[in-house]
């Protein structure tokens, strides 16, 4: 007998989803309960949910679907890795193919590992920071997400008093993760190499998104890291979840030209489908071999999904189709148009905004000041970002309501474009 009461069967799939996960969600939107959408399928840069509404998709799984919704190549080819056995939580044939192709592709990656989330892949990254030179901190900065472990949460919600280095745990459900935890801000080298210089001792990583949330590196500002984290024998973590072979086929690294010490991976390595993977130097990543075991520079690391034969297929089919010339030129085409068309549509409107982003990304920052830090974003007006949002959720356009990025994706052509500036238009009007 059922100790729960049952959601009636012909409650709408809102109902069904507002009774059985928090707030609806999985954690994504924070929605108003009567806009939760329920996706029921996607294809190329659309999605429909349940209830038969098609929505031009401006999130594409929050930049997972890089290549598009249900791209055949991707998934011809991760069936193929299912008839053959979806797992079998061990190097397997298509694992050890997609280990190499990172090697070549991203310069940082010496040895390789896979796991299943960004989250795992960073969370890795930093353990294996602690083990390889057994200090306890580890430095961040303000505002960025690292995925779901506390680590990878503190620092992000803007905290008051804000005292740097200091790291406001709100969020992190792990108050106690502050003690371990810097925070420094990001593209501003000299605050930050002081930081570095001044807890050197203690301190086993520096992770940054190198692309941090929406804004891009000031000149000379990652460059800034590499050197004075090269100086003090610090660990520096590229948290490439989202610029993986987003940004270029090497990601930031290869975009920036600087090689950090290690590398997280996920989002758009899988095509869609579950991957995490981490790399890196090959001195440091041996922290994780287990013929070490149980010595002090030794971290465990082991998944039982991480590196399974279907996303590794998946993976491979989706840098096959990323790897094609001519698809970064094109990527980062589409992200510049996409961008001055918001530019000139919240133009004609007289809406005072900055447009941010690179490559096939964008956000929306209502502000008439350039947004260069995380001070400068906290000082745009998100009452009316989150306003914004909802306005174009409410006119068929799928997306992140926290205000955050926008996706692109190689399936997005100028239709999805105009469907966006029209939306716009609309949610703005008086
Ligand atoms: C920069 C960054 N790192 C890590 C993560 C966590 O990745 P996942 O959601 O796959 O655990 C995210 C997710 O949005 C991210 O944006």
């Amino acid at each position: 007998m059922s100790i729960r009461p049952s959601v009636p069967s012909q409650s709408s799939w809102r109902e069904r989803a507002l009774a059985a996960l928090p707030a609806g969600s999985n954690g994504e939107f924070g929605l108003p309960p009567e806009l939760v959408p329920v996706i029921e399928r996607g294809a190329g840069p659309l999605v429909w949910d349940t209830e038969g509404r098609e929505f031009a998709d401006f999130t594409m799984a929050w930049g997972a679907a890089l290549p598009g919704h249900a791209r055949p190549e991707i998934i011809v080819a991760a069936m193929k890795a299912a008839t053959d056995g979806a797992n079998f939580a061990a190097v397997n044939r298509r694992a050890v193919q997609l280990a190499e192709r990172l090697q070549q592709l991203c310069p940082c990656a010496e040895r390789v590992r896979f796991v299943a989330s960004g989250t795992e892949a960073t969370m890795l990254c930093l353990r294996v920071a602690h083990a390889a030179t057994g200090r306890r901190k580890v430095l961040r900065f303000e505002g960025a997400y690292h995925g779901q472990h506390p680590v990878g949460v503190a620092g992000m919600i803007h905290g008051q008093p804000r005292n740097l280095p200091h790291c406001d745990p709100s969020g992190a459900g792990a108050p106690w993760v502050e003690n371990d935890v810097l925070v420094a801000p990001y593209n501003h080298l000299e605050q930050t190499a002081a930081i570095i210089t001044a807890h050197a001792s203690e301190l086993a990583a520096v992770i940054v998104e190198p692309f941090h949330r929406c804004l891009s590196p000031a000149p000379g500002f990652l460059q800034g890291l590499r050197e004075v984290t090269r100086k003090h024998g610090v660990v520096l973590v590229f948290d490439e979840v989202v610029t993986g072979f987003r940004f270029a086929p090497g990601g930031a690294q290869q975009y920036y030209g600087v090689t950090p010490d290690l590398a997280a991976y996920g989002k758009a390595l899988g095509g869609g489908f579950p991957i995490g993977a981490y790399a890196g130097r090959a001195d440091i990543m041996d922290a994780v071999n287990e013929h070490r075991l149980p010595g002090p520079g030794y971290a465990w690391s082991a998944s039982t999904t991480g590196g399974n034969p279907v996303s590794c297929a998946a993976a491979l089919a989706t840098l096959d189709l990323l790897c094609q010339p001519g698809t970064h030129d094109h990527l980062h085409a589409l992200g510049r148009r996409f961008r001055q068309r918001l530019t000139d549509t919240l133009a004609e409107l007289h809406i005072p905004a900055q447009i941010l982003g690179d490559g096939p990304i964008a956000q929306l920052a209502f502000t008439s000041k350039p947004v260069t830090d995380h001070d400068s974003y906290l000082a745009t007006d998100r009452v009316l970002g989150r306003a914004v949002m909802l306005g174009l959720i409410r006119n068929g356009i799928f997306l992140n309501p926290m205000g955050t990025k926008l996706y692109l994706s190689l399936a997005h052509t100028e239709a999805q474009l105009d469907r966006f500036c029209d939306a716009l238009r609309v949610s703005l009007k008086p």
